[in-house]
């Protein structure tokens, strides 16, 4: 007799997307692996079970893609980063994280912090601003997007290319079938347009085509790697950032402990990603039948990994719905773990630090004047946030 807790909870409703905590809740309470009978998925929803799932990548594997799109899996297997195991993934990464290793990321700290300064300054001056748009975009937008390197049109594009494939990870539904010409337009300009010859010769987009000289990657590769530094190097980023500015204006009196002690901020970077993962979720396929937490599970059957719901969970962090700068929770899953643990999240940390810093220094308080959530397939954030600060 099958011991499974099976569910008809749809995660992929607006309503669910926007509110997912209380339906995390429910599915954790059911237990730590919930099938869930609307699509066929095994929905993995605490914290110790994610964290060990996402350690073993032989058993819950990534080549048959990790979105909850049966076509954009099928279309994009082995292909992209995310969407490789080892050893492909193991060769791929090590190309793909040069840029992103610590001495590049020290060299890149002065601009980042010189550029947090000075959008902070101008904004703080004029007191009321979107924290999700004129805040939270400018890192990415003018550092980010210019270190990829695709030129003036790839700029221009890349935040809406990155969105459209956010939404294509979602079950098929209105908002993926809304997306698809948008990313079809994305990877033809991948294959035609972020090309040697039209590429910034320093960026890290044409660095990809100097490893597929040097033979470390297959020059078809590249341009899928390519949307491997777009696709996530954006928006995530953006949504922490406005989740952060979002909890601080709710939370007045833990803003005043991180301005009171501003070596909290580490801490509270970690506690606003724990509390409000901005990548909500992905997935794994099952490589050989095996029992997993009392729950039988075949080769073939998808796990859809929750990192929102792990991080919410009450066995692992007492009170977890309370924000507290002082949780210190390093070991929270917002940029995942083991072998395709988020690659940027040193650079993610770096610009989230130094907006904080320079926000610590000039704002006493944030006051909300409007609030606009995003409603996305996979991400969670804000898509407009007016603040008014208090100096
Ligand atoms: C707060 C910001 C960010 C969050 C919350 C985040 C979250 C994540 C998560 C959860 C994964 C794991 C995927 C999996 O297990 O299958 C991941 C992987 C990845 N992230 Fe991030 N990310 C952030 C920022 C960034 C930035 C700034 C970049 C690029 C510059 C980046 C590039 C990547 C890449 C390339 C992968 C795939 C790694 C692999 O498959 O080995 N991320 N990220």
């Amino acid at each position: 007799m099958s011991t499974t807790p099976v569910s008809d909870i749809d995660l992929f409703t607006d309503d669910a997307r926007l509110h997912p905590y209380p339906l995390h809740a429910e599915l954790r309470a059911l237990g730590p692996v919930v099938y869930l009978s609307r699509h066929d998925v095994y929905a993995l929803t605490r914290y110790r079970t994610i964290r060990d799932v996402l350690g073993d990548w032989q058993m819950y594997s990534s080549a048959q893609g990790t979105t909850m799109n049966p076509g954009m899996n099928a279309d994009l297997a082995n292909v992209i980063t995310l969407f490789l195991d080892p050893p492909e993934h193991t060769a791929v990464r090590r190309v793909l994280g040069r840029p992103l290793r610590p001495e590049r990321l020290r060299e890149l700290a002065p601009r980042i912090e010189a550029e947090a300064e000075a959008i902070v300054g101008r904004l703080v001056d004029r007191g009321e601003f979107d924290a999700a748009t004129e805040l939270a975009e400018h890192l990415p937008m003018t550092i980010v997007s210019e270190l990829v390197g695709l030129g003036e049109h790839g700029r221009a594009n890349m935040l809406r290319w990155a969105a459209a494939t956010w939404e294509s990870q979602g079950v098929p539904n209105q908002r993926v079938a809304d997306a698809a010409p948008v990313v079809e337009e994305f990877i033809s300009f991948a294959m035609t347009e972020a090309v040697p010859g039209k590429l910034d010769p320093d960026g890290w987009a044409a660095q990809l085509y100097e490893a597929a000289d040097a033979g470390e990657v297959s020059r078809d590769r590249c341009p899928f790697l390519m949307l491997d530094y777009v696709t996530p190097s954006l928006d995530t980023t953006i949504y922490a950032v406005s989740n952060a500015v979002r909890l601080f204006a709710e939370h007045s009196e833990q803003w005043d402990l991180v301005r009171s002690d501003p070596t909290l901020i580490p801490h509270a970077i970690n506690e606003t990603l724990r509390l409000e993962s901005p990548v909500q979720q992905f997935t794994r396929v099952v490589t050989a039948d095996h029992t997993l937490e009392g729950v039988d599970l075949h080769a073939g059957d998808r796990v859809l990994v929750l990192y929102g719901s792990a991080n919410r969970d009450e066995r692992k962090y007492p009170d977890p719905e309370r924000f507290d700068v002082t949780r210190k929770p390093s070991d929270h899953l917002a940029f995942g773990r083991g072998e395709h643990v988020c690659i940027g999240m040193q650079l993610a940390r770096l610009e989230m630090t130094a907006l904080l810093r320079s926000l610590v220094s000039r704002v006493r308080r944030f006051e909300i004047l409007a609030a606009e959530p995003v409603l996305s397939n996979a991400l969670h954030g804000m898509q407009s946030l007016r603040v008014r600060t208090v100096t």
